[in-house]
């Protein structure tokens, strides 16, 4: 079934619902805002006590929040940019910093952790692996297993100057459902149309399993594709499962 649902929908629940843990983590890409996860210059207009890009976004206004501006995020320009090819798969490193490795955005293997890792595992438990609001609590992925992984979703403004960028055009293109889990979350990209430098944006709304939470960050994007593609409609439909609502 697909569900429609627009990113300002998608981000703006989560402003209006409550009760939490911190997860802390974001996606890094090289395109990212806060490449160095924040920044490091004098602060000019801070409205978000937090100032790491990993942080949640949690009550605050919308000029703070969005693209994670409050933290001064977008002063910290990015040092390269995300290029992503049309019609391919992508792997995006859900994580706490830059070097992050590992199965799990903690940096543990698979085989370091019991399998199924799920609270429903007795072994989870045992290893007290559990968090209070009966999530997992290492890392803190706001899930109690790989099933109850909120997704997560990138989205576009063909935009190349990201203080234009506006809610109204941002275009959700690719979803992955059951992420973050691992730390790398896997997103197929549809025939999008190229763009030398556009704004793309990464964002996770958690689902329970602690204090409500949501993460936006901002990261220049490259799109490339040779054979042409659209540039996907505003407001976007979220697509259920990669599929991707583009324009006739
Ligand atoms: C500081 O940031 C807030 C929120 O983004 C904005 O409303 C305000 O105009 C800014 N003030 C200055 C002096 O830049
Ligand atoms: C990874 O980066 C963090 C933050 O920059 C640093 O504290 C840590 O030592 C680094 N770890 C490795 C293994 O390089
Ligand atoms: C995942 O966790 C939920 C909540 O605890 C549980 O209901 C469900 O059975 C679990 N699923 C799997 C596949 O373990
Ligand atoms: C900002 O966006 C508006 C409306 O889409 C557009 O007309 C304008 O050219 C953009 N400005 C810049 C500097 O990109
Ligand atoms: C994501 O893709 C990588 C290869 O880039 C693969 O190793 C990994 O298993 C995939 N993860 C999932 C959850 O499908």
């Amino acid at each position: 079934m697909r569900r429609s649902l627009s990113l300002a929908r998608l981000l703006t629940a989560a402003l209006f619902t409550t009760p939490f843990v911190h997860a802390h983590l974001a996606a890094y890409t090289d395109g990212m805002y806060c490449p160095e996860n924040s920044y490091k210059g004098p602060l000019k207009n801070t409205t978000d006590p937090n100032l790491v890009v990993f942080d949640p976004l949690f009550q605050l206004h919308y000029d703070s929040w969005f693209l994670s501006k409050g933290r001064n995020c977008l002063l910290a320009e990015p040092t390269g940019i995300w290029e992503i090819h049309a019609n391919s798969v992508i792997s995006v490193a859900w994580a706490n910093w830059q070097n992050s490795t590992g199965y799990y955005a903690d940096g543990k293997e698979e085989n370091q952790r019991p399998i199924p890792y799920s609270v429903t595992n007795p072994e989870v438990v045992a290893q007290g692996l559990e968090s209070s609001s009966k999530g997992l609590n290492s890392p803190n992925l706001h899930a109690a297993n790989k099933t109850t992984a909120a997704g997560t979703a990138i989205a576009i403004a063909y935009e190349d100057d990201v203080y234009n960028v506006t809610m109204d055009k941002l275009v959700v293109f690719s979803i992955a459902a059951e992420t973050p889990f691992e730390r790398l979350a896997n997103y197929t990209i549809p025939d999008l149309a190229p763009c030398d430098e556009c704004i793309c944006v990464t964002g996770w709304v958690p689902n329970g399993f602690g204090q409500q939470n949501m993460y936006m960050a901002a990261h220049k994007c490259r799109i490339v594709n040779p054979n042409g593609g659209r540039v996907p409609k505003t407001p976007s439909l979220v697509p259920g499962q990669g599929l991707l609502a583009l324009s006739k």
